[in-house]
Formats: structure tokens, sequence, C-alpha cells
């Protein structure tokens, strides 16, 4: 961890704008040192839309009545794998709200079937389960995990996620390491309530937690929640967070976020140029792909996969780079198995 290259004060600056040039060159320079020109495609499976909980800006909140609840079938499951294998797309990231409907040993299942069938590394998303529920999928060969803290002011993530606990959170993301998962967190730019000062900060403790994977996206205001009257977070904000990011974990995989995109593609191209190594399309069948509406607009703006995977390669390349077939396991991980 690098987090010691940059001070707060020189974050905050920064986030204000105080020299993009230096921040996007740098960013650039430091992803092409270590990734060259390759970015990462990891296909998402948003398997269901039920939540237990309550977030105040997620449309798949439980108090959300008006939309239309679904879970995919474990044949559905790996048809969306096979499409993954036909496009080459060698991670599958299985994501769901936090949905206690799927046993352990379902889950575990599917990571069975998936790994038995499919040269594909298995990614979980499904939120804060129970230790021996993440100790087993990992035992049966899940290998990555994604927890976002979303924020990391206990006051703001408290009032926003009611009945959950700041520390319980970055204590299961740091089990997840424990265990041996590559592990992804991260945050969301431009929450009601959140500061300059408070995304510095933000910045600073989840380059602490040394992850493989870090994500920022920014805020999106979802009619359907108590935040729906809030202005969204700022694109470029946005990536500048990013950038810094990148600057704090040179060999961290780092998306450029689905929610960033829907200011426009050329806001998915920006992150890219500001540091991103990482895109992560939806391989949601089209048939329930809208009803994963975490934010308005989410998944909407194609028809078919192959389309969507299509136009992301393409964008790729229109960035200048290249989209890797690889399976992009973390370079984090292997710097540090050689120091
Ligand atoms: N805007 C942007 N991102 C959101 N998320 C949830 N709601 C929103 C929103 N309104 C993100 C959170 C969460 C993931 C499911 O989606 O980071 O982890
Ligand atoms: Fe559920 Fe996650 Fe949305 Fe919160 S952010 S309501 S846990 S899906």
């Amino acid at each position: 961890m690098n987090v010691q290259k940059l001070s707060q004060k020189e974050i905050t600056d920064l986030l204000q704008g105080k020299d993009d040039k230096w921040l996007f060159e740098e960013a650039s320079k430091i992803k092409g040192n270590i990734f060259g020109k390759d970015v990462y495609i990891r296909g998402v499976v948003e398997f269901s839309n039920f939540c237990k909980e309550d977030c105040f800006y997620c449309g798949l909140r439980r108090s959300n009545g008006c939309l239309v609840r679904y879970r995919l079938a474990p044949l559905d499951i790996m048809r969306c794998a096979e499409v993954a294998d036909s496009l080459k797309i060698k991670t599958l990231v299985l994501q769901s709200g936090e949905d206690y409907f799927y046993s352990k040993e379902q889950i575990a299942g599917l990571i069975q079937r998936v790994k038995s069938r499919y040269d594909i590394v298995v990614t979980l998303s499904i939120g804060e389960r129970r230790n021996d529920e993440l100790k087993f999928w990992f035992d049966v060969g899940a290998e990555r995990y994604l927890l976002k803290v979303e924020t990391f002011d206990e006051k703001l993530y408290e009032q926003l996620r009611p009945g959950k606990r700041l520390s319980d959170r970055i204590g299961k993301v740091m089990y997840l390491k424990e265990l041996g998962y590559e592990t992804g967190s991260g945050i969301i730019v431009g929450l009601p309530g959140q500061t300059v000062d408070s995304i510095s900060r933000d910045i600073i403790k989840l380059s602490e937690l040394n992850l493989e994977m870090i994500a920022c996206g920014p805020f999106i205001p979802h009619p359907e929640t108590p935040l729906g009257g809030y202005p969204p977070g700022d694109p470029l904000t946005t990536i500048r967070v990013v950038a810094i990011l990148r600057i704090l974990n040179p060999s961290a995989n780092i998306p450029s976020t689905s929610a960033l995109s829907s200011f426009g593609e050329e806001w998915r191209r920006a992150g890219l140029k500001a540091g991103a190594n990482v895109v992560m399309p939806s391989l949601t069948p089209e048939k329930v792909k809208d009803l994963y509406s975490i934010y308005p607009g989410k998944n909407s703006g194609y028809d078919e996969i192959f389309d969507a995977v299509e136009g992301i390669k393409r964008l790729i390349r229109e960035a200048g780079f290249i989209p890797s077939e690889s399976k992009g396991y973390s370079k984090r991980r292997l710097d540090e198995k050689c120091s």
C-alpha cells in the first residue's frame, strides 16, 4: 500500500480538480507499467433481485414495493456461464441482493457446476453472508468476493444502511481476505451528506485495506428510494477518485463501473483512461435484466448480451486499450507473493 504517496490534503485538492493533468497522466502511466494495454472483462450474472436489506440509496431495497422480484433457476445461471464461455469471458461474477433463499449448499453447487464445466473463475457478490458460508464457498472453488463498504463515514454508513454497522462490514471484508479470496470493496461517490473530506478519508481507508479489487461508482438517485430527490454524484469527481486509487494501489484491479457509464459511454472510456483496468458487462438474461434496477437505467441500452459485450470491447479499443481474454488474476497478490 502506497498511501504515504499522497497526503489527505493533496487528495482533497486533487478531488477538487487542482491538478487534473498530473493526476490523470500519473494514473495512466502507473496502469500502463503494470497492465500494459490489457483491460479485463468480467461477466456479471445478476441472479436474484430479492434483498433483505433496506439501503437508502438502492432500488433493490426491501421496502421498494414497486419492484417485480425474480430469482433465476440454476439452469438459467448455467446458461449465462455458457454464454460467458462462448464469448471467452473468463470470470463469472454471481451477484444478487442479500437473498438468503439460496442456501450455503445451493450456492456451493452452483460454484462447482460452473467450475467443473468451464475454465472460468467464479466471483461472488452476494452480500454479508455468514463466515461458515464464506469459508465453505472458498473451499469449493470460489476465488473472488466483492463486498463494497460504500462509505467509511460511520455516521453516514449507519444512516444509509439501517440496522447495519460499519465495523461489521469492514470485519467481513478482512475475513474474506483472511480466507484467501481475492477480495474487492469500494465506495459510492456523491452520496447525500458526503463531503470532499469524507471521500478523501474513504480513499485512504479503502487503500489501507490492501485489496485485490477496488471500485468506485457515482451515486445515481433512484426515484423509489428515500434518496430519490437528491442530485447524482459527479462523474468527473468519480474518475478523479479512480485515478487517485490507481496511484495509491498500483496493481489493484479497478473497474470502470456501469454506474459511471450511465452518464454516457464516454465516461466509461474516461474511467479506463483515468486508471481503471476492468469492465464488468452484465450477462443477465434479457427477460429479467431490467429488473435488476439498483439505480435507473442499469442494464439498459442493449437488447442482446452478445451486442452488449461486443459494444464493451469496441469501447475498450476506442479508449486505446485491448480487451484481454486472460483470467486477470490479481497482480497485487502476485507482487506480495514475490516480495
Ligand atoms: N447509485 C450508485 N450505485 C449504487 N449501488 C446501490 N445503489 C446505488 C445507487 N443508487 C451500488 C452499491 C452496491 C451495489 C449493489 O450497487 O455500491 O454495492
Ligand atoms: Fe440490498 Fe445491496 Fe441494494 Fe443494500 S445495496 S439494498 S444490500 S442489494
